[in-house]
């Protein structure tokens, strides 16, 4: 496990994006922490990495952006999901084989039913601006 600490929104930024060295065709990154935590900074890095030329932000009504980059890039947000039956319905399988990049803000809420074989980014508030960073390849061994 690695873990950082940001001091500042663009160093988030910038960690995402070379964290993003680690991605490939198919990966699955579980993002968990509060509102505010930084998971959608973190997420731009990433999307950066991917040449998205899209606007990154919370989907936050849309439940799921797919951008375009050098892989498809699909961000969802399941904050305002009520329960996995819900998730399930949204066709969360398909993305997660759709051979993009999956990026699930709240994955807290498929907890238990999440692939195995993930990274998993635990972002956290320690002051205005600084936050947290814990990152951890999951494979399903641990
Ligand atoms: N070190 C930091 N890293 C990331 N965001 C920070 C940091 N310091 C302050 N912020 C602020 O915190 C907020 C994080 O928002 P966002 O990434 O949308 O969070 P989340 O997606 O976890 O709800 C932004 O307003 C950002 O400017
Ligand atoms: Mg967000």
């Amino acid at each position: 496990m690695e873990i950082f600490i940001s001091k500042s929104e663009s160093e988030t930024v910038k960690r995402g994006k070379e964290f993003a060295q680690q991605l490939h065709a198919g990966s699955l990154v579980a993002l968990y922490g509060d509102l505010g935590a930084g998971k959608t900074q973190f997420v731009k890095g990433i999307c950066e990495a991917f040449e998205v030329k899209e606007v990154v932000n919370s989907p936050t009504f849309t439940i799921v952006n797919e951008y375009h980059g050098t892989l498809p890039v699909f961000h969802i947000d399941l904050y305002r999901m009520k329960n996995v039956d819900e998730i399930l319905n949204i066709g969360f399988d398909e993305y997660l084989e759709s051979g993009g990049v999956c990026l699930v803000e709240w994955a807290e809420k498929l907890d238990g039913i999440l692939p195995e074989k993930r990274f998993d980014v635990r972002m956290s508030v320690i002051d205005n601006s600084t936050r947290g960073i814990s990152i951890a390849f999951m494979n399903g061994n641990s």
